[in-house]
C-alpha cells in the first residue's frame, strides 16, 4: 500500500509517499522560516497563504521524488489537528480534494499521533512496551505505550511546551528564529553549570517551564546578556534534565525496557547525548528519530496513515480539522 501523507498543521508545508509504511519514497517538507522570521514568531495568517501558495507544487514534488504518479497511490493520510485552523484547513481541503478526484481512502491523523510514528520506519522493530516522550513546540507530553498504536498519556505540560520555552529562551537572548536550534548552536560552546537555573517539582509525570522562563527573565535583567553561551547552555540543561528524570522515573515505575522521543526539539543536541548516555547507564533501549524525522514532516503521518488504512479505518467526506484536538489517551494516574 502506497500512502500520500500531508502535513501542514504549522508553518511547515509538507509531503510524503510512503510503501507500506515502512520504505519512504519520499519526503518534500518547505518550511517558511524566512517569512516568519522578521516577526519573530509564526504569524498564522502568512501561514495559511503560504501553504495554499505551495502545497500542490510540494505534493507534485513528492510525487516526482518517488518516481510515481497519483495513479499508484491507494491512500491519503492528512494532519487535520490540533494546529493552526486556517493552516490544517488548507492540508485537510487538499487531501480530500485529491481523494475524491482519484476515489481514494482518506484518512485524518492527528499530529501528536503522528510525531509518535515517526521512528516506526527507522525501528520496525521497536522493543514494547515502552515510555514516548513527545517534546514540540507545542506538547510536551508522556505516554504509556504497552503495544504499537496504544498511547496512554501519563503527564503533559502544565503551561508552556519545551519547543515554546526553547523559543522564548532565545528571544529573551535575542539569538533568532527558530529560537529551539540557535539556542542548541549557542549553547555548544557555553557551561552548562554556570547557572543553576530550577527544575520545576510537578507531581507525578507533568511537567512546567514556564518558572524556567521567568528565572531566566530575572537573570538577564540582574545580570544583563553577558556570558549568553553560558546562560543558553545552563537553561538548555534545565529543560533537559527535567524531560529526563520523568521519563526516566516512568521508565522505571512502569517497568519497561525501551524510550522513545519525538518532536521537534528532540533534534537538540544536547538531550539527544543526555538520553543516549542516561539510558545506556539502565540497559535501555532508546528510539529516536533521524533529526529530519524529529521536526514536522510528512513520513510520520504517511506511516500513521498506513496503520490505519491497512487496518480497514476511513474518514468520510466530513472530515474537518480541529484546532484543539485532544491529546489521543485518556489522562490516568501512574500505577
Ligand atoms: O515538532 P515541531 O516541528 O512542531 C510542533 O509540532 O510544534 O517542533 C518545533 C519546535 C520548535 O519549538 C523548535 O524551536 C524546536 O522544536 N526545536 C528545537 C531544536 N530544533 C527544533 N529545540 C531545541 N533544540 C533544537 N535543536
Ligand atoms: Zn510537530
Amino acid at each position: 500500500m502506497i500512502v500520500l501523507g500531508l502535513e501542514s498543521s504549522c508553518d511547515e508545508t509538507a509531503a510524503a509517499v510512503v510503501k507500506d509504511g515502512q520504505t519512504v519514497l519520499s519526503s518534500i517538507v518547505l518550511s517558511q522560516h524566512q517569512t516568519h522570521r522578521q516577526f519573530g514568531g509564526v504569524v498564522p495568517e502568512l501561514a495559511s497563504r503560504n501553504h495554499l501558495g505551495n502545497i500542490l507544487d510540494v505534493i507534485d514534488a513528492s510525487l516526482r521524488e518517488a518516481s510515481i504518479t497519483l495513479d499508484e497511490i491507494d491512500g491519503i493520510a492528512v494532519t487535520y489537528g490540533p494546529g493552526l485552523i486556517g493552516s490544517l484547513l488548507v492540508g485537510v481541503c487538499t487531501a480530500k480534494a485529491l481523494a475524491f478526484a482519484r476515489n481514494l481512502p482518506l484518512i485524518g491523523i492527528h499530529h501528536i499521533e503522528g510525531h509518535l510514528n515517526a521512528t516506526t520506519v527507522e525501528h520496525p522493530a521497536a522493543t514494547y512496551p515502552m515510555i514516548g516522550l513527545v517534546v514540540s513546540g507545542g506538547h510536551t507530553s508522556l505516554y504509556f505505550m504497552e503495544r504499537k498504536n496504544s498511547y496512554r498519556l501519563i503527564g503533559h505540560t502544565k503551561d508552556d511546551a519545551a519547543g515554546e520555552a526553547f523559543d522564548k529562551a532565545a528571544k529573551i537572548l535575542e539569538l533568532g528564529f527558530p529560537g529551539g536550534p540557535a539556542l542548541d548552536k549557542k549553547s555548544r560552546t557555553g557551561n552548562h553549570r554556570a547557572i543553576k537555573f530550577p527544575r520545576s517539582q510537578m507531581p507525578n509525570y507533568d511537567f512546567s517551564f514556564s518558572g524556567l522562563k521567568t528565572s531566566l527573565s530575572i537573570h538577564v535583567q540582574k545580570h544583563g546578556k553577558i556570558n549568553v553561551e553560558d546562560i543558553s547552555a545552563s537553561f538548555q540543561e534545565a529543560i533537559v534534565d527535567m524531560l529526563l528524570t520523568k521519563t526516566l522515573k516512568a521508565a522505571d515505575q512502569y517497568q519497561v525496557k525501551a524510550i522513545m522521543v519525538c518532536g521537534g526539539v528532540a533534534r537538540n543536541s544536547r538531550l539527544r547525548h543526555r538520553f543516549a548516555e542516561e539510558t545506556a547507564k539502565l540497559s535501555l533501549d532508546l528510539f529516536v528519530p533521524s533529526v529530519d524525522l524529529c521536526t514536522d514532516n510528512a513520513v510520520m503521518i504517511a506511516v500513521a496513515g498506513y496503520e490505519k488504512l491497512s487496518a480497514g479505518e476511513r474518514d468520510t467526506w466530513a472530515l474537518a480539522p480541529k484546532p484543539y484536538l485532544p491529546i489521543p489517551g485518556s489522562l490516568s494516574c501512574p500505577p
